[in-house]
């Protein structure tokens, strides 16, 4: 592999993965392409540059912005709206064409270059209302998925490949990225573009742009360091709902190894995340939070569910740790702690860069 194609490069997990592979492989051209959307990706530039990475400003929208690139040997589809939230304004447009119609394009880019595509998908995909239906318990910290279920695909250990597709809606962000995944599928076996799935459950780490609708552990670090106060939003108001979270660095070596052989992962889809055994409650993360900082901030509970909320997401990578030996590597107070350690050395940019008011000292 020659020249790698990192769409959405300046974003958290796309920024990571261009830094680490550039330095991790000399030979190889990183490129990366990103429209600076996000709050917060300009501060990732110097970095990029610093690593040698040469950074395109473009749309993935706008299939122009892609054809004119030189030809591209892989590409990892890092740009997204990835926020639950996003359309429910009426704002549809936004999500709609860069999630679906951006990896189209990039499908598209893939097929004239016969590039390998390493897709980032969610765990979003999988509908939200059977997951409102699951038997659960709760702990005093958590909820916890019960053994006995109704529907297939759902243990204790998570939410599987089989959980059911095909009941109900997954917010606008899971939809357009299912879309995306099935028309990849085409792609794939009827026009010879090579590629694998990965469903990311919550992926955290340093260089993440928290924010309260995408990359919640970041967003609880940030307000705690910050002492701006937080809400426990849904579920009885009382922060047990629960998500497994990944270090962002144990996601790069994932996609260091689908990239190193794409004939091995060619066609499949799996979930990746931290799994039960690196998970945290809302709660459970406010006393992490607390231990690092030193500081605790007022935290108020709010009943209602926000639309598009589930009380628990544990992704189950048993099918992925079939495949392959990947396992991650980083435990939930290490992921934090990590984050909450690059805070320390740019806090007042990374204040003005996502507008959070300075601490008061
Ligand atoms: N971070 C997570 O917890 C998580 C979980 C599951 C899946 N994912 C997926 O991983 C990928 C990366 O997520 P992330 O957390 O790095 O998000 P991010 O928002 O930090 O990065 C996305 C980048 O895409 C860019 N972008 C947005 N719209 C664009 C457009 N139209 N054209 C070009 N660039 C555009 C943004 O400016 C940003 O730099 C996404 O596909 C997301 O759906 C992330």
């Amino acid at each position: 592999m020659r020249r790698l194609l990192i769409t959405g490069g300046a974003g958290f997990v796309g920024s990571n993965l261009a830094v680490q592979l550039a330095k991790r492989h000399p030979d190889l051209e990183v490129m990366v392409l990103d429209s600076l959307y996000r709050r917060g990706s300009e501060l990732n530039l110097p970095r990029l540059q610093g690593a040698g990475i040469e950074v395109v400003r473009g749309d993935i929208r706008n299939p122009e912005d892609l054809v004119r690139l030189p030809k591209i040997d892989a590409i990892v589809e890092c740009s997204a709206e990835p926020s639950v939230m996003s359309g429910v304004d009426g704002d549809t447009g936004f999500p709609v064409h860069t999630n679906l119609t951006g990896a189209y394009n990039c499908l598209e880019l893939a097929r004239r270059d016969g590039a390998f595509l390493v897709f980032l998908s969610t765990s979003r995909v999988y509908p939200i209302e059977p997951q409102l239906a699951l038997d659960l318990e709760e702990s005093e910290t958590r909820f916890e998925i019960a053994a006995e279920q109704a529907v297939t695909g759902v243990s204790p250990a998570g939410i599987a490949e089989d959980f059911p597709m095909g009941s109900g809606h997954r917010s606008l962000y899971g939809a357009t990225k299912f879309a995306a995944e099935i028309l990849l599928e085409e792609y794939r076996s009827d026009l010879g573009v090579p590629a694998v799935v990965n469903r990311c459950g919550v992926i955290a780490g340093p260089w993440q742009m928290g924010k309260v609708d995408q990359g919640v552990f970041a967003h609880w670090i940030l307000a705690h360091h910050y002492r701006n106060p937080l809400t426990y939003i849904g579920f009885g108001g009382l922060g047990k709902q629960v998500r497994d979270l990944l270090h962002v660095d144990d996601l790069v070596d994932l996609v260091e190894r689908q990239l190193l052989d794409p004939t091995l992962w060619d066609g499949r889809t799996v979930n990746v995340g931290g799994g039960r055994d690196c998970s945290l409650s809302l709660r459970e993360t406010t006393e992490i939070c607390r231990r690092l900082t030193g500081n605790e901030v007022e935290i108020t509970p709010v009943p209602e569910i926000r639309q598009g909320d589930v009380p628990i997401y544990i992704s189950d990578c048993r099918k992925l740790f079939g495949d392959d030996d990947w396992r991650p590597q980083r435990d939930p107070e290490t992921i934090l702690r990590d984050f909450y350690d690059w805070v320390l050395t740019d806090e007042d940019r990374i204040a003005q860069a996502l507008e959070i008011k300075a601490p008061a000292s």
